[in-house]
């Protein structure tokens, strides 16, 4: 979601920034790991039994599954570059891919996911039929292959937000603005429906992928749907609410941005956005921990059908969101779990890796300007040979907030109770507040304010983590530092970063600038990609990214549009290695409106699936809103009366072969 375009426009942004700000740093606090004893495996025996094993291997790609030394050392300075005809940027109705290539609608908004779903009738729309039917905004996408299979899998899918004045007719936007006057009960529960998750079988027959109806995996999310709060904040004072005294049950998810898959094939999905489904007056102890996450947002009036939603009657149900939710897409009568030692911030995305040590290490940005850089060490280790002993493993370990040093190395501080100024004198009385309000913790700790940290990917090939910062226009000169180094980051960047000794778990790392993004015809832009990077090739707003299983980053953006960059979204290729580190061409283009979300490879990399969010809307400078009568295009149906419609799209090379 676009800060400068989104609903958040409504909300008084600024405010818990300036207010978020200059808290001290301690830096006593980043001098011990704490009781973190992680179970050492000799990584050979690891190794053997990762490669060896069949129930894991099952479902996900051999470089996944390979321990970070080992992969590290296999493929070593051996990345190959990209070998595609660029397309040319720009902005149309349509989306445009690179020759030689399809890219074929997979599944769309209203299509049939649960058997019994309706067909699509978008002047219709019912709770119950969008509660069977593909939700709104596909934002991260996950495949889990069957039997190890590139050509048959599940395909996971978030479904991150609505647009209420494309989705539906005759009502334009709905905000506080408008006080959500056309915004009845029944479209509520539309939105609410169009939220959270799909679960659903695809396979590839005679090239072509196409989604097998009525599959026994087949599974919808909402904003409704039964989860359990696991962790250290379980059954905590701040989680209970009237309608659930344990501190343990939650409806639904919101706002799943990006997520990823575990080496055992469960689904990692981010609650990003959560504030802005909240309203009500913020009042008495509540109110600093609730100004800090920005809630309540008012970006929904969803609280005025159901209390819940309403942070008066409801103090502490926000707190029940803004976590990773762990769910097994195998069995689809799964409880999701929302896994509080993560932490709660906006996560962007959960990129991880399994440890030389077989611990397993979750890399998470929390998308807000000014906001950190956050990774979970898991206290257990990675089972190989059997799935469910995997579980629980991300009940227990240490989360961490970054540091970046002017230097180039950086600091990873724990968020432990009892460590540094994490005590209850400051506030913290356990470990369960310091994860609830992770982001006041970090504020504590000293962390460094970063220009919006979305998505992160490690490469398991070099040990190497992407970091995504997509912008930040709210940065002035004087709050510049070394990572972060443009005042009015229109832009963004992208941060590399390396752990000490290879060691994912390690207190230390190195980082540098991969590049700065904007047009580098522009000098006062400033922007650092290679120079033979043609005038297509050059991208703003880094937000989500893939590595493919040769190890080469893949970044699609948030935020071009003909006003901002004179280009759509798109997926962009990046060499990051050799001569050619920092050049970008690109691979894919987006429908006007749409932003480039869910990048992800199968594991013999010939299908790259990609996901068109919110195709028509209107872009920045645009003189009327767009709406359902009136979208910036009618992608991907192109028929009268039909909206845009946010859709997957499964590209695969004509004629077979590996994408790139
Ligand atoms: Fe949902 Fe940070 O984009
Ligand atoms: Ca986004
Ligand atoms: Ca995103």
């Amino acid at each position: 979601m676009t800060q400068s375009a989104d609903r958040s426009a409504n909300a008084p942004l600024s405010v818990q920034y300036e207010e978020s700000e200059d808290l001290g740093s301690n830096t006593s606090a980043n001098a011990t790991l704490g009781d973190v004893i992680a179970v050492r495996y000799d990584r050979r025996d690891l190794l053997k039994g990762l490669l060896g094993c069949t129930a894991i291997a099952a479902t996900v790609s051999p470089v996944a599954l390979m321990v970070a030394e080992e992969a590290r050392a296999q493929g070593a300075n051996t990345t190959p570059s990209f070998n595609f005809k660029e397309i040319a940027a720009g902005s149309d109705e349509r989306h445009h891919v690179a020759e030689g290539y399809d890219a074929d609608i997979l599944i769309r908004w209203g299509d049939a996911v649960v058997p019994g779903a309706p067909a699509f009738d978008p002047l219709g729309q019912t709770g119950a039929a969008q509660a069977k039917q593909f939700g709104y905004n596909n934002d991260f996408l996950g495949f889990a292959p069957i039997d190890g299979k590139s050509d048959h899998g599940l395909l996971v899918v978030n479904h991150e937000y609505t647009n209420e004045e494309l989705m539906f007719p005759k009502l334009g936007r709905q905000d506080t603005t408008a006080k959500f006057a056309g915004m009845t009960k029944e479209l509520a529960e539309v939105e609410m429906m169009a939220h959270g998750g799909s679960v659903i079988e695809i396979r590839r027959q005679n090239g072509k992928w196409g989604v097998v109806p009525n599959s026994t995996f087949a599974r919808r999310i909402t904003a409704d749907t039964p989860m359990v709060v696991t962790g250290p904040a379980a059954g905590h004072d701040l989680m209970k609410t009237n309608a659930d005294p344990t501190g343990t049950k939650v409806l639904g998810m919101l706002n799943n941005c990006a997520g990823a898959m575990t080496p055992w094939g469960t689904w990692l999905t981010c609650e990003e956005n959560f504030n802005g489904y909240f309203w009500g007056k913020a009042e008495g102890a509540n109110e600093k921990a609730l100004k800090r996450y920005g809630a309540p947002g008012n970006w929904y009036n969803w609280g005025q059908y159901f209390d819940r939603f309403d942070v008066a009657k409801e103090p502490n149900e926000v707190n029940r969101f803004g976590w990773v939710v762990e769910i097994d897409p195998f069995d689809p009568n799964s409880v999701p779990k929302k896994r509080t030692a993560l932490g709660r911030f906006k996560h962007e995305g959960a990129g991880n890796i399994v440890n030389r040590d077989g611990r397993f290490v979750v890399y998470s940005g929390d998308d807000e300007r000014f906001d950190y850089v956050y990774k979970f060490v898991s206290e257990g280790t990675v089972n190989t040979t059997n799935r469910a002993a995997n579980a629980d493993l991300l009940d227990k370990g240490t989360l961490y907030v970054a540091k970046y040093n002017a230097d180039g190395t950086g600091n990873w501080l724990p968020l432990v109770h009892g460590q540094g100024p994490l005590t209850a004198a400051n506030g913290f009385p356990d470990q369960a507040t310091v994860l609830v309000q992770a982001r006041l913790a970090a504020d504590a700790l000293g962390a460094t304010k970063m220009d919006r940290p979305e998505d992160i990917d490690v490469n398991p090939r070099n040990g190497k983590a992407y970091l995504m910062l997509t912008n930040n226009s709210r940065r002035r000169p004087e709050q510049v530092d070394a990572a972060n180094p443009r005042a009015d980051n229109k832009f963004g960047h992208i941060i590399e970063m390396e752990p000490d000794g290879g060691d994912h778990a390690a207190l230390a790392f190195k980082w540098n600038i991969l590049v700065r993004c904007g047009d580098p015809s522009v000098a006062a832009v400033g922007a650092t990609f290679h120079p033979n990077t043609t005038k297509d090739g050059w991208f703003g707003m880094p937000d989500n990214c893939a590595v493919d299983n040769a190890g080469r980053l893949w970044v699609s953006t948030d935020g071009n549009s003909p006003a901002a960059t004179g280009r759509a979204d798109g997926v962009w290729a990046m060499e990051t290695d050799g001569a050619a580190r920092g050049t970008s061409k690109l691979f894919f283009r987006c429908p006007n409106g749409a932003e480039m979300c869910g990048p992800y490879f199968t594991p013999d990399d010939e299908t790259f699936f990609v996901a068109v969010q919110h195709p028509g809307e209107a872009d920045d400078d645009a003189k009327e809103p767009a709406t359902f009568e009136k979208p910036s295009t009618r992608w991907p149906d192109f028929k009268d009366g039909m909206p845009p419609r946010p859709s997957v799209i499964a590209i695969t090379k004509r004629g077979g072969g590996k994408i790139g």
